[in-house]
């Protein structure tokens, strides 16, 4: 017994002088391992040999032991909280330093530019739609109106998933549809969101990109609605005196079609020479017409009793006129120089 309690005593004696020499964390946890790990620690093996001592002195160096656990898990602690002080000692501050400045996260132009155009319109009175960019063959075309293998379907250069009929969208105007099966009319709704097709990137096309779908549906709705909604949209989009046209051209879902040309915003009509308008002073804005009857018919609303016009327009192209970008692909290189330009704050 004499000899076991040699032993702690000695261990106590060397823990309290190594422990005097401790200088940091990685000293201080080898100690700690040295003394309590579970299997080698000086301390478990005291315990361990325990059982080689006689039965009625087993509880009396059991104390000692656990006296001595006590007294070393305390010391590591005071330590601990020693070594920790020290190093939380602020740094002294050097007010000469330059500042470390704040950058603010700013709406991305294109967002601004889908934004202006949902507040002309709800204030308007039209609500905002939206629907999957991954469609059927029946949504982007059939109930378009767009026959199986009618070549107006060369047009909109489709990208195919290879699962089932599914597709990436070409356009908004599958919303349409979607819309008109489950509201019956009056139906006043825009519809932004990003579409696809297979395009090679060049100053004016991406294979990934915005439109916005407007859908009016009621009694007695004629093309001057039309004519007067988009103008309407355009002037308080572009200003007040800009001109519009519409010339006759062909879409399977409207009938008559239309496109709307503005008068070109970077040259005014001035330059002979534009890159923009090439010259000519008018630039297609967007594409429009009256609902075909065959559109109400596919979606059960009587086109005896109902009409409705519907036009779309490709927000980051409108925005490049805007905001005279000559490149469409800026908007998506997230070039930060760029697009924080266009935060008004
Ligand atoms: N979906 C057409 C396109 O992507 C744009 C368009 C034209 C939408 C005429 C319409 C419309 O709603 O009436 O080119």
């Amino acid at each position: 017994m004499k000899d076991f309690k040699d032993r702690i005593n000695h261990i106590k004696t060397e823990f309290d002088a190594s422990l005097e020499q401790v200088k940091n964390k990685e000293a201080l946890q080898d100690i700690r391992n040295l003394y309590l790990s579970r299997k080698k620690g000086k301390i478990t093996l005291l315990f361990n040999d325990l059982a080689g001592l006689e039965g009625k002195q087993k509880p009396e160096a059991g104390k000692l032991i656990n006296a001595l656990k006590t007294h070393v898990l305390k010391s590591l602690d005071e330590k601990s909280t020693e070594a920790g002080t020290k190093r939380e000692k602020p740094a002294p501050v050097d007010l000469t330093l330059p500042g470390h400045k704040t950058w603010w996260g700013a709406p991305h132009p294109v967002l601004i530019f889908k934004q202006e155009i949902e507040n002309i319109f709800t204030s308007m009175g039209f609500s905002i739609a939206d629907g999957p960019e991954i469609e059927t063959d029946y949504y982007n075309f059939e109930a378009l109106n767009f026959p199986p293998h009618h070549p107006a379907r060369d047009d909109w250069d489709t990208l195919y998933l290879d699962k089932g009929d599914l597709l990436l969208r070409t356009h908004t105007s599958p919303v349409q549809i979607r819309v008109m099966e489950k509201q019956k009319p009056p139906i006043r709704i825009v519809i932004p969101g990003r579409v696809y097709r297979k395009e090679t990137s060049d100053p004016t096309h991406l294979p990934m990109f915005y439109q916005i779908e407007g859908l009016v549906v009621d009694k007695d709705i004629t093309f001057s609605h039309l004519k007067g909604t988009l103008e309407v949209f355009l002037r308080r989009l572009f200003n007040e005196n800009l001109e519009i046209r519409f010339r006759p051209s062909f879409f399977p879902f409207t009938e008559p079609s239309a496109e709307v040309d503005m008068n070109c915003t970077v040259c005014k009509r001035q330059d002979p020479d534009c890159r923009v308008c090439g010259g000519s002073g008018w630039i297609e804005i967007l594409g429009a017409g009256m609902v075909d009857p065959q559109v109400l018919k596919n979606v059960s609303i009587n086109p005896e009793e109902y009409s409705g016009f519907a036009f779309g327009m490709g927000i980051d192209r409108t925005a490049m006129f805007a905001y005279r970008i000559p490149d469409m692909r800026l908007f998506y290189e997230n070039d930060l120089r760029f697009i924080r330009q266009f935060s008004k704050k």
